[in-house]
């Protein structure tokens, strides 16, 4: 530490403990039990900067060093921190960056703790780890614990920023509660406008793809393509059910009569439930808007969104869900698109590696056939050259191949129709 430099932290620290000597004496009274209310916000941002720092799980995700990962970690309003972070930066205590996050769109503005900076929080550090804390256990046990004790009790991370944030207004830690609302957020699934469960064979490569890309969780974005009744809808659905209970799951199938102001709502309606309630949507909120609200929501949620049969013609659907791809993309979650050709947006985000496609071709002949047992050899062989492969035409076909004489051949006014059926399935009328 050069000379100059020790100065001026002993003057920031001095800033910092003046203001509070009344307290700090009425900590000495009460046996330095920790009080949440001796720590101003910009304090906290500081402990929080360095804790974050540090800690092995940050390393390569700047994201709690962003507006949105501090006002999460704190417990507090994004514009708080702004706030904040405007006095903090002007007495020089941290620096604003911006930083480009793998899997993420764009850089992001994030703050880094300067070496002044760093030794008020060093100090506040100090102070907290001289503090016994109230702790309530899951018999409603109250004891009293040094802070550093307490601090092992939580869930990760384990620092005094987060048991600042989860002490209530008698700074009481109540460590069970703490655990039983991180449980409740990993199990939430709203699974909304899917298809009822069908059988489902074949597919192996593809649902290792789907499944491997939810393991790794990047990159970000997957989309799966392929025509009208291919199987992209239960494919994703078969391999999203394997995440239910370990992770927030969100789908959603767009209907032609979907509304941006209904997909809006259930997502809405899904991140209350996860607790974040300060997410609530306006009638008149812009996509602009939203997008701000989603991406402020949605840090540290780890959870998937499935956006089922997006569809090119419903613009104003299609901007919500795009607003929510590019927030859930900038803040470490995954989203899952089902789309019958890649949407304008995700051109530009597979180059940038942010999104992998998965083209779903005709399904084999073996899991064709199963699909269609009614048929017999001959009348599946035409069938299924006929349907390329198309589990939903081939269905089509055998029901119809039902009503009829079976046993023959299609006639051609049977292929004409069938051909008839297969247009209307390509084309975007429904
Ligand atoms: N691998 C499969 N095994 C069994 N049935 C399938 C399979 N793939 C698709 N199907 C059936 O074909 C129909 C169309 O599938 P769907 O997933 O809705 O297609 P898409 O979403 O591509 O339009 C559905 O009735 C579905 O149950
Ligand atoms: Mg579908």
């Amino acid at each position: 530490m050069t000379q100059r430099f020790a100065a001026r932290a002993v003057s920031a620290i001095a800033f910092y403990s003046a203001r509070r000597i009344d307290s700090l004496s009425k900590m000495a009274r009460d046996e330095s039990r920790l009080d949440k209310r001796l720590f101003t916000v910009n304090e906290r941002i500081l402990l929080h900067l360095k804790e974050s720092g540090s800690a092995s799980h940050t390393i390569d995700i700047p994201a709690p060093m962003t507006q949105d990962g501090i006002a999460n970690a704190l417990g507090i309003l994004v514009n708080h921190v702004s706030r904040a972070a405007k006095t903090l930066q002007k007495q020089g205590f941290i620096r604003e960056a911006t930083a480009r996050v793998k899997g993420e769109i764009r850089r992001r503005k994030i703050y880094l703790i300067t070496a002044e900076g760093m030794a008020v929080a060093n100090n506040i550090y100090g102070r907290i780890g001289e503090t016994l804390v109230s702790v309530r256990d899951s018999r409603q046990r109250l004891r009293e614990l040094p802070a550093g004790e307490a601090r092992k009790l939580l869930l990760p991370p384990r620092t005094y920023t987060a048991m600042l944030a989860a002490l209530d207004e008698r700074n009481v830690l109540d460590v069970f509660k703490a655990k039983a609302k991180k449980k409740e957020v990993e199990a939430v699934s709203h699974i909304i406008g899917a298809p009822a469960e069908a059988p489902f064979h074949g597919r192996a490569d593809e649902l290792k793809k789907v499944r491997t890309w939810l393991q790794l969780k990047k990159p970000p974005v997957m989309v799966i393509t392929g025509t009208r009744g291919i199987g992209k809808t239960v494919l994703a659905l078969q391999a999203v059910a394997s995440l239910e209970g370990r992770r927030p799951v969100f789908w959603f199938s767009i209907k032609p009569a979907t509304t941006a102001d209904r997909l809006a709502g259930v997502l809405s309606d899904f991140l209350r439930e996860l607790g974040k309630v300060e997410f609530t949507i306006e009638e008149h909120d812009g996509i602009e808007e939203l997008g701000k609200k989603l991406e402020a929501s949605l840090i540290d949620l780890g959870a998937l969104f499935a956006i089922d049969d997006l569809l090119g013609e419903l613009e104003d659907v299609g901007d919500v869900a795009h607003a929510l791809v590019e927030a859930a993309a900038a803040t470490g979650n995954q989203i899952l698109v089902t789309a019958r050709t890649m949407p304008r947006w995700g051109r530009g985000m597979k180059g940038q590696q942010l999104l992998e496609e998965l083209q779903l071709r005709g399904l084999d002949k073996d899991s064709c056939r199963r699909i269609a047992p009614q048929l017999d050899e001959q009348e599946f062989s035409k069938a299924y050259r006929l349907a390329r492969g198309n589990p939903l035409e081939i269905k089509l076909l055998s029901e119809y191949a039902d009503e009829e004489i079976s046993g023959e051949e299609l006639t051609a006014e049977e292929r004409a129709l069938m051909r008839y059926l297969k247009a209307v399935h390509e084309s975007d009328v429904r």
